[in-house]
C-alpha cells in the first residue's frame, strides 16, 4: 500500500512538472493577451504607444531588431534592440537609456523573469505585425 502512495505521488509530481512545461510553450494568442493585460495593468502604455506617437517614451511599435544608441555610464554605444535588449530595457531600466529620451525617465520595475519574457514576446509578435488566429 506504501509503495503505491508513493508511487501515486510521484505521478503527480510528473504531471505538474509537464503541465508547467507545456505552459511556457505559449501560442501567440496567449501571449498577445497576457502582455496586453501586463502592457496596460502596469501602466506601460501611460507613456509608451503602440501606433508609433510619442506619448512620452519611446513607441514601441516598431523598435525590435532596430539600431539604438543608448547611454550608459556617460557612454554612448549602438546597439541592437534585439530580445535581450528589450528584457533588460524592461527588468531593468536604468542599466541604460535611450539617447533620444536621457531626460525622460522610466520607472524601475518588478517583474518576475516569466513577466519580463512574456512582454518582450508580447513587444516582438505586435513588431512583426503577425496576424492572431482567433
Ligand atoms: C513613466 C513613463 C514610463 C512608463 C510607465 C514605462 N516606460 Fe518604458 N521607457 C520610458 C522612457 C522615458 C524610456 C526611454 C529612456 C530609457 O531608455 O530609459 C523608456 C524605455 C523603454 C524601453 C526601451 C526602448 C528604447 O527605445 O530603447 C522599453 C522596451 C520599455 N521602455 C518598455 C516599457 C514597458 C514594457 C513598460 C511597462 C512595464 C514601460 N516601459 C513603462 C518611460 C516609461
Amino acid at each position: 500500500m506504501g509503495k503505491h502512495k508513493f508511487l501515486f505521488l510521484f505521478l503527480l509530481v510528473f504531471m505538474y512538472a509537464c503541465g508547467n512545461s507545456s505552459s511556457s510553450k505559449r501560442t501567440k494568442e496567449e501571449i498577445m493577451q497576457k502582455g496586453a493585460l501586463l502592457y496596460s495593468t502596469h501602466g506601460c502604455n501611460v507613456c509608451h504607444s503602440l501606433d508609433g506617437s510619442i506619448v512620452y517614451g519611446p513607441p514601441l511599435n516598431d523598435i525590435y531588431l532596430k539600431d539604438i544608441t543608448v547611454v550608459r555610464n556617460g557612454k554612448e554605444y549602438t546597439l541592437k534592440a534585439d530580445r535581450k535588449y528589450l528584457k533588460k530595457a524592461i527588468s531593468d531600466p536604468r542599466h541604460e537609456k535611450n539617447k533620444e529620451y536621457r531626460n525622460k525617465e522610466m520607472p524601475i520595475t518588478s517583474f518576475t523573469k516569466e513577466e519580463a519574457e512574456l512582454l518582450v514576446e508580447y513587444l516582438i509578435l505586435l513588431n512583426s505585425g503577425q496576424k492572431i488566429n482567433n
